[in-house]
């Protein structure tokens, strides 16, 4: 495994961390499995992974508290853990984007009684309410740095407009925004302003959300209540185009002795700014494969090939 800084800040994280909104994520998934679930952290972190990724919305509550169990089994202070807040659960029957202040500071203890821990590392304000100035909430946010609460400040599901003016003294050290091999459009802005002005950028859905696992065909159908419904690749003529690609993809990554999802995981880690992949799934069997991306390099000629067939 391989550890890098997170920008401005003083800790390391594995460069392949783990996405858990599959564990316990049953608002997300059906027939979630919650001891599959805390298999798939704990292993992870027996093999070396150190970063891993959760929400308060993942299972309204469920993620953190399945993840914060298992944390006890490890040592603390070798782990950055990081979650997200903004999305007010409290009434199950609306949940609303929420950015206030006093919002996001019981949203953030509430987060620290579920992973039964004093801070966390990282903290990102998930989504944008649109209405909250971002003075205010990443304000917030910043004092609860401060107190020590928190030990660094993360945005996602923002535009540049509103990533520039979440960043206006600084504040933030992460962007965590959709990109992958079958998703470029963060690198027309985001990923280059977050490289000019010192922010990890942490790729969601690195592996497009399964597509790129391999496992899909154009028979494949998603259950109802998994959320990817929502997702355009998985949809329509869109879907069948991109399996198209992802069998080239695939029979790329034999040629380089390597599996899809570490060819697309490893590609992610070559971009200039990515500092870490959080890849998800749901069984321990997938991060002991995810893991080995960690030590996948190119040539320039093979970067220059796999972007001729994503062009195509
Ligand atoms: N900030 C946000 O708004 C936001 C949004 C979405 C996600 N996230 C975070 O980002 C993380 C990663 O995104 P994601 O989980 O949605 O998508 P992803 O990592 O792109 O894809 C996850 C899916 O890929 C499959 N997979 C994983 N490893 C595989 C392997 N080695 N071989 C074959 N299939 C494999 C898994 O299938 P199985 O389920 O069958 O194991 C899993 O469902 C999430 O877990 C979450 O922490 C954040």
């Amino acid at each position: 495994m391989n550890y890098t800084k997170l920008k401005k800040s003083n800790f390391e994280v594995s460069t392949i961390g783990l996405g858990t909104n599959t564990v316990g994520g049953h608002n997300l998934f059906q027939n979630v499995n919650e001891r599959d679930g805390k298999d798939f952290v704990r292993e992870a972190l027996n093999l070396g992974v150190t970063f891993i990724d959760t929400a308060d919305i993942y299972g309204l509550g469920r993620s953190e508290e399945l993840v914060g169990e298992v944390l006890k089994e490890f040592n603390r202070d070798d782990l950055v853990i990081a979650t997200k807040g903004s999305q007010n659960f409290t009434n199950l029957d609306d949940v609303k984007t929420d950015n206030r202040p006093e919002y996001l500071r019981e949203a953030v203890e509430k987060s620290l009684q579920r992973l039964q821990l004093d801070y966390v590392d990282l903290y990102y304000l998930h989504f944008p309410d649109n209405v909250t100035p971002f003075a205010e909430s990443i304000g917030e946010l910043a004092r609860l740095k401060e107190e020590g609460k928190i030990r660094s400040i993360g945005i996602s599901n923002v535009s540049l407009e509103q990533l520039k003016e979440a960043n206006v003294h600084g504040d933030i050290s992460v962007l965590q925004s959709p990109y992958s091999m079958l998703d470029r459009s963060a690198e027309e802005a985001l990923l280059p302003y977050t490289i000019e002005n010192e922010i990890s950028f942490i790729p969601y859905g690195p592996l497009a959300f399964g597509l790129l696992g391999g496992g899909f065909t154009k028979e494949s159908k998603l259950e109802a209540g998994d959320w990817r419904q929502s997702v355009p690749l998985f949809q329509g003529e869109q879907f069948i185009q991109t399996l198209d690609k992802v069998e080239q993809l695939k029979e790329f990554a034999v040629s380089k002795e390597t599996t899809l999802p570490n060819l697309a995981l490893a590609w992610l880690l070559a971009q200039k700014g990515v500092d870490a992949v959080i890849p998800g799934g749901k069984r321990k069997e997938r991060i002991r494969e995810n893991v080995q991306a960690s030590d996948i390099r190119f040539t320039r000629e093979e970067l220059s090939l796999i972007d001729d067939i994503l062009n195509k």
